[in-house]
């Protein structure tokens, strides 16, 4: 080590598995550092030792204090931030009537609080490199759908975040952007998709599949690095064509 503070530094948040992992593997390809941020202890413990130039930190991004420890910790062992991948992510399906206030709380504790908490945190540092957002939003905060009162409204509010982001952080040269993934097999979707709803998915979307994490990281990756330098203010759908087509009855095929 040693040479931290001549390579660049990303910020990925829910590092330890699904998408955030992918994530960091490609920022590390691309020759960044990588703070992976997690609540998940041991998970984090487990992705942290199979990988170099990278430094993990346990932290709830809903939680005030420890998302300004977690910012605190990242400039003390890289010196700055270059990007910021507000990642982690909770999914909890059900209808409106069974949505109690804790479960809404709690979905938009980590999807929406955590996206504000973060970025604000690490607005000094991102000004210092005139560094870049990408938030990871979802095509359910883009179409609705039943089952994602909670969901689906903090997604939308991530991509409302985001334009607010690049409207008033452009002068410091601070990029904002967000991805909006359609359906990928993490922990979270499993949790969440019935082999039916798998099926349906694979019926309805143009390219008949699910995404990989893999190809969700390279949207990310594009939207954070200065190959995107006078991208701010966008969504980016990396989603099988799931927003193109709406329903996209497959009876309509030919
Ligand atoms: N998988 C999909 O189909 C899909 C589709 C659209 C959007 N997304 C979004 O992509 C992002 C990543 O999802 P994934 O599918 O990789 O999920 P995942 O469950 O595999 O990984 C999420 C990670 O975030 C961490 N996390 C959750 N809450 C946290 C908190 N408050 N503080 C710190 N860490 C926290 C978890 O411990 C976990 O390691 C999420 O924002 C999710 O909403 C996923």
């Amino acid at each position: 080590m040693g040479d931290h503070m001549s390579l660049k530094t990303a910020i990925v948040t829910g590092a330890a598995r699904g998408i955030g992992l992918a994530t960091t593997k490609l920022f590390l390809s691309e020759g960044w550092q990588v703070a992976m941020v997690d609540r998940d202890g041991a998970a984090l413990a487990d992705a942290v030792t199979t990988l170099d130039n990278v430094h993990g930190i346990n932290c709830d991004v809903s939680d005030p204090a420890s998302v300004d420890g977690m910012i605190t910790e990242v400039l003390r062992h890289f010196g700055q931030i270059d990007s910021l991948i507000n990642n982690a992510g909770v999914a909890d399906f059900g209808p409106i009537e069974e949505t109690t206030f804790e479960r809404w709380r709690t979905v938009m504790a980590t999807n929406l609080d955590g996206v504000f908490l973060t970025t604000q945190a690490a607005i000094p540092a991102l000004k210092e490199t005139r560094g870049s957002i990408v938030n990871i939003a979802s095509i359910s905060g883009l179409r609705a759908s039943t089952l994602r009162v909670a969901y689906g409204t903090s997604k939308a509010a991530v991509i409302q975040l985001t334009l607010q982001q690049a409207a008033e952080l452009g002068e410091y040269g601070i990029r904002a952007n967000a991805v909006a993934p359609g359906p990928v097999k993490t922990k979270l979707a499993m949790a969440v998709h019935s082999p039916e709803i798998i099926a349906a998915y694979h019926d309805a979307l143009p390219l008949n599949r699910y995404g990989t994490e893999e190809e969700i990281a390279q949207a990310i990756v594009f939207l954070a690095s200065d190959k995107a330098s006078f991208v701010t203010g966008q969504l980016l759908a990396a989603d099988g064509g799931f927003e193109a087509t709406g329903i996209g009855l497959p009876a309509l095929r030919t």
